[in-house]
């Protein structure tokens, strides 16, 4: 099973995580993958929201991180917990309120991070400074760095007047998604349904949003394939050689 693991965070409160990650989840179980949400956050806010919604085949675990204990075991219980997940799952979505005693080097066990964000003044320095101080992740050469995905939310339809806005604030590698408008109705479908399959504007913003999200991970998913096969062909081709070496020095012997 291809999988694929994508982060849903923000140091900032309220921003939107829960949402994204609970109707994220929905979307994508839909459109015919296994997927599992996982929820990092004490509250459980998106564990409640699927667990009240019509159950549609998403696996749904709470798993708050016990941050209290302090040193490496929170980090590492995560790690493991998501790890676990993926096994058994084709995506899975992690829905986490980012404090500063998380390791940077979490982000890494992700395939995309997305980071939800207003258009609002305070929202987006919010989401600047968390971005800079991470900008290192995003942008490793050492290790695999995740995708980073902005994702405009409780967007008003006159405020998104074009990517700009985002590409000033934000001058460096990352992928803004179709942005998810504000709506009542959203709000209200909290443990009852799925935006997605709101038959407004917020909806239909919604799914474009969800569709944007897959589509990258299919071609994410497709770029690793072809990695896979080229790895296990020059593996193939080493052992190859290694057999005609082998067969050649026997030959010398016999
Ligand atoms: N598209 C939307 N339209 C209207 N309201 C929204 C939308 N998205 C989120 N909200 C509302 O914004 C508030 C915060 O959303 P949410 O709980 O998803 O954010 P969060 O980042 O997970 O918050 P926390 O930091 O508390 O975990 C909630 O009241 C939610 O209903
Ligand atoms: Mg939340």
């Amino acid at each position: 099973m291809t999988e694929f693991k994508i982060l849903v965070t923000s140091q900032k409160g309220g921003v939107g995580k829960s949402t994204v990650s609970a109707n994220l989840a929905a979307y994508i179980c839909r459109q015919g993958k296994k997927v599992a949400l996982l929820d990092y956050d004490l509250h459980g806010s998106s564990s409640k929201w699927l667990k009240g919604a019509p159950q549609i085949g998403i696996d749904i675990n709470h798993s708050p991180l016990p941050l209290e204990v302090g040193g490496t075991r929170p980090m590492h219980e995560a790690r493991q917990k998501l790890r676990r997940l993926s096994y058994s799952n084709e995506i899975v979505i992690a829905d986490l309120t980012w404090t500063d005693s998380m390791t940077a080097e979490f982000l890494f066990e992700f395939d995309m991070v997305i980071v939800p964000t207003s258009v609002s003044e305070i929202e987006l320095n919010a989401t600047s400074e968390f971005l800079q101080r991470f900008r290192w992740v995003f942008e490793s050469t050492i290790h695999i760095p995740p995708k980073l995905l902005i994702c405009p939310t409780r967007v008003h339809d006159d405020q998104m007047s074009g990517d700009s806005i985002f590409k000033q604030r934000f001058p460096f590698r990352l992928m803004l998604s179709p942005a998810i408008l504000e709506s009542n109705s959203a709000r209200k479908l909290f443990q009852r349904g799925f935006i997605s399959d709101l038959n407004d504007a917020c909806g239909v913003s919604f799914t474009e949003f969800g569709s944007a999200v897959l589509s990258v991970v299919e071609e994410q998913n497709k770029i690793s394939r072809k990695n896979q096969a080229s790895t296990n062909n020059s593996r193939m081709q080493a052992l190859l050689r290694l057999a005609a070496k082998y067969e050649a020095s026997i030959r010398s012997v016999v």
